[in-house]
């Protein structure tokens, strides 16, 4: 088990474009673990790679929808394919802002093709949390935070929380 050092905002890496996977190796696989150790141990549901310090297409989810179903998936290279037009608001949280929270408008379904941790392509078609993590996943991999997705004046109402909440 290995625990990485999650990156907080402020952190360069967060708003990078993070590059595509070229080839998935022993090392990528070993990354996902420890993407996974990560995680759980930060009693997250979700984490990119560029929120530990690597600018890579990765990402992890283990979500538990309303309908009871469960979804634990390690995704390479994943891209949003499709989105509904509905949307849905909810609150979000990130590992990147401990103790920050606000309610974010998203697409309400979205379909997310992506490569499997052993290369192999999925297609998943999300709705309820597991729509909203992979999306806030996703856009860690664009460098893109829940934070930008509220209006100008609850995101700098949210900065100035973060900046106090550090500061203490
Ligand atoms: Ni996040």
């Amino acid at each position: 088990m290995a625990l990485l050092d999650i990156r907080r905002l402020g952190a360069k890496v967060l708003r990078r474009k993070a590059e595509p996977v070229e080839e998935i190796t022993d090392e990528t696989r070993r990354l996902v673990s420890d993407m996974w150790d990560t995680m759980y141990e930060a009693e997250g549901i979700g984490l990119a790679a560029p929120q530990v310090g690597i600018s890579l297409r990765i990402l992890v989810v283990d979500v538990t929808n309303e309908d009871e179903s469960h979804h634990r998936r390690a995704l390479v290279n994943p891209v949003v394919v499709e989105s509904s037009d509905a949307t849905d608001k909810a609150m979000e949280g990130c590992l990147s802002m401990p103790g920050i929270e606000e309610a974010v408008t998203r697409p309400a379904r979205v379909t997310v093709e992506a490569l499997s941790e052993d290369g192999e392509p999925v297609r998943i078609e999300a709705d309820g949390l597991l729509a909203r993590a992979l999306q806030h996943e996703v856009d860690h991999l664009d460098g893109v935070l829940f934070i930008d997705r509220v209006s100008p004046l609850k995101r700098s109402m949210l900065r100035r929380k973060w900046r106090k909440r550090k500061t203490e």
